[in-house]
């Protein structure tokens, strides 16, 4: 095949440049220019002159969505994430920071699934096929058939996959790929965007299950270009805090199933083992002390229960300190200052520390009442009450406001036997609305953030 001609295109305004530039000199961007192939059209062509045979579209009708159905992958949190089970000719990009355990997670899939006789494959471009054995070795599948291909060129793998067939194949990692037709280093935006195209082509044309691990930069985002994004059907992240057990999976993007949906892990010596009933796994063991708050916050379809913990302490800085860990601080900057201003704390000069424990993010605003309720408990240095928890958003005007799905987070209250919830006062009628079960737990409805510091103590 002829080598394609490669070309520099600014990405913010198409300019074409012979080289790389760290700044396009069209509209003074910088990093915006990445490398583009220009493959060479196989025959003769005159521009407006192609001739194309017209092709016949198919009626919806006749399509027969059988062909879509699911692979189960062996892990339930894993299927439940994907909707179900991986979709055949689907592309599934798994991202995650380093360490928090995306290999073991495809590899146990894998091993499950070849367990189960599906055809798998593994294309390891990071890892040799000994430190593979290993960790299957620690997965407990070391005689497994799985096949493995330590490769990082794009074209053998697809040649490989080709001839191989397999039903289900994960790449480790889209960033260790390279392409011959592209001059730039293996990583780079034009290298990992060649070789999702050319393996998603493959997976489509041969309804090949394809998984791809991609690398998350510091910032957060999917290494390279979030191109990659668009171009595959479903984007998984998988988080968690290295030091904590906890790993969480997530769908960022699924053309196949809801985003709504994560998928709860404990990082275990024998590999991942699957947490099916999350719901306090979070929370510290033991009593509540002085300063933490129990919040029931929504994870797709699951409540789970969370522990917001608070540290108040007098600051000899000219601007004391706010560091959130697992809220977002601009969420903790507000809700700073109306505790200060409406329920009359004096929170300016105080370092204020908060964390949610088992290394779980919130992003819930259900979360707000509990953070406030734990910053107060510990700047009066008074434990909320024994099994007292709290949810709802509050507003810059000190309100307590509605939050959706409210029954789910009082039933899930009820079945871990807790006796108080402070909450918004629409999300209690609505409840007793409802007719729904109590038994034990008193539903306090509070209007303002003053009324719910009051009303905190068991
Ligand atoms: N014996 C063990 N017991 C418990 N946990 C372990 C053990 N061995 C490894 N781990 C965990 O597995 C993690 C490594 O997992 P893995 O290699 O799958 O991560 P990764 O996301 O693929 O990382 P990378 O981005 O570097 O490829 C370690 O950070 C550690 O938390
Ligand atoms: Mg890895």
């Amino acid at each position: 095949m002829p080598r394609g001609k490669s070309s520099f295109i600014c990405r913010e305004c198409g300019h074409a440049s012979p080289g790389w530039l760290g700044r396009c000199p069209e509209c003074g961007s910088w990093n915006t220019i990445v490398e583009e192939i220009t493959k060479p059209s196989a025959g003769p062509s005159r521009a407006g002159a192609v001739a194309v045979a017209a092709p016949a579209p198919i009626r919806l009708v006749d399509v027969d969505a059988g062909a879509h159905s699911r692979i189960d992958t062996t892990l339930g949190e894993l299927n439940r994430v994907l909707g179900g089970g991986l979709v055949a000719g689907g592309v599934v990009l798994l991202g995650g920071e380093p360490g928090v355990g995306k290999s073991t997670l495809l590899l146990q899939a894998l091993l499950g699934m070849e367990r189960a006789g599906v055809p798998t494959l593994l294309v390891s471009g990071e890892e040799s096929a000994p430190q593979v054995k290993l960790r299957s070795r620690r997965l407990g599948g070391e005689a497994s058939e799985l096949r493995l291909l330590t490769e990082t060129q794009t074209e053998v793998v697809v040649a490989c996959l080709e001839n191989l067939r397999p039903a289900v194949c994960v790449v480790d990692s889209v960033q260790t790929l390279w392409s011959a037709e592209i001059s730039s280093a293996p990583g780079s935006v034009a290298q990992i965007r060649e070789a999702t195209g050319q393996l998603l082509r493959v997976a489509k044309s041969k309804g090949l299950a394809l998984l791809l691990v991609g690398h998350v930069t510091k910032d957060g985002e999917l290494a390279g270009p979030r191109v990659l994004e668009h171009m595959v059907d479903a984007v998984l992240s998988f988080e968690g805090e290295r030091a904590q057990p906890f790993r969480i999976l997530r769908a960022v993007k699924n053309r196949f199933g809801s985003t709504n949906e994560v998928g709860v892990f404990q990082m275990a010596e024998s590999g991942l083992e699957e947490v099916p009933d999350p719901s306090s796994v979070f929370m510290e063991e033991g009593e509540l002390r002085s300063g933490s708050a129990v919040v029931p916050v929504l994870e797709g379809s699951r409540c789970l229960l969370a522990e917001v913990q608070a540290l108040v302490a007098p600051s000899s800085l000219a601007m004391p300190q706010r560091v959130a860990r697992g809220v977002d601080r601009n969420r903790l900057a507000m809700i700073v200052a109306v505790l200060s201003r409406r329920a009359r704390i004096p929170l300016p000069k105080c370092d204020i520390f908060v964390n949610v424990a088992g290394g779980l993010v919130i992003e819930d605003p259900a979360a707000d009442l509990a953070v406030a309720l734990a910053i107060a408990s510990a700047w009066q240095d008074g434990p909320t009450g024994k099994g007292v928890a709290g949810f709802g958003e509050i507003s810059l005007t000190g309100k307590v406001r509605y939050v959706m799905q409210g029954e789910k987070r009082i039933q899930e209250l009820t079945r871990r036997g807790f006796q108080k919830v402070l909450l918004p006062a629409r999300n209690g009628e609505e409840y007793r609305a409802s007719g729904g079960i109590l038994s034990g737990l008193t539903l306090v409805a509070v209007t303002d953030i003053g009324e719910a510091v009051k009303n905190r103590s068991g």
